[in-house]
């Protein structure tokens, strides 16, 4: 496994994309600081002040689109471990925090068997530091500034997602007992379409079943807001 790890890096993501395209090897980028991180549906991602933002290729899961859904699982089980800090999910890539507050995301590429797949997860924010319109929405992990080794935890996730990868069926069933949003009122925007429901939990896919006055309805890739 090839390791490259920068003090500055635009986005990690594009890096490892760029670094994979002519190789099969397995690759993690990582970086002191983010500056330019993408996010979902062409967004930015901002990386918090000190934050954990790595890249790496790895298969997808059994079903290839539960594979965000898993990288939520790993990620909260990992920052348990090391950090003894619980997160939540929200539908279908996000990190909250107890209070609800994003503070991870996860990026999925590619659909080959080698996908790429970045996780920021904003360890620690000082608000002062977060773009105005967000900073009642976001937060960091931890509530104090730590003595982390970035390399070193950013392989350690790589590592742990590697020897952890679990069963569909596992997938599902640990995603929903840490969702925010189970059976309550969402709204769905997707293709300039937006749809309110209750969030019934998900399909064998890993799509989103909303309740609505129509009925049960489907939704596979789209944006979710909670209690709209
Ligand atoms: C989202 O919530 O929109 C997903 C954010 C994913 C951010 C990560 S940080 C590591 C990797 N590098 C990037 O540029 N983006 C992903």
């Amino acid at each position: 496994m090839i390791h490259v790890h920068k003090k500055e890096c635009d986005s990690t993501q594009d890096l490892a994309a760029s670094l994979t395209a002519d190789s099969n090897e397995s690759l993690l980028v990582s970086c002191e600081k983010q500056v330019k991180g993408a996010g979902q549906r062409g967004r930015k991602w901002i990386s918090a002040d000190q934050s954990l933002a790595p890249s790496f290729n790895a298969r997808p899961a059994e079903i290839y689109t539960l594979t965000s859904l898993e990288m939520a699982v790993l990620a909260k089980k990992f920052i348990w471990e090391r950090f003894k800090k619980e997160v939540l999910f929200k539908w279908p890539n996000d990190l909250y925090t107890k209070e609800r507050k994003k503070c991870g995301g996860i990026l999925i590429q590619g659909q080959t068997d080698r996908l790429i797949i970045g996780i920021g997860l904003n360890l620690f924010l000082r608000t002062k530091t977060a773009p105005e319109e967000l900073k009642d929405k976001i937060a960091g992990i931890l509530d104090h500034k730590t003595d982390i080794d970035i390399k070193e935890s950013s392989f350690q996730f790589y590592s742990f997602v590697a020897d952890n990868r679990l069963p569909a069926n596992l997938i599902k069933c640990l995603w929903l007992q840490s969702c925010v949003h189970l059976n309550r009122k969402v709204k769905i925007l997707e293709g300039g379409k937006s749809i309110e429901g209750v969030f019934m939990g998900l399909g064998n896919n890993g799509q989103c079943l909303l309740k609505t006055s129509k009925g049960l309805s489907e939704f596979y890739s789209a944006s979710l807001i909670i209690d709209p």
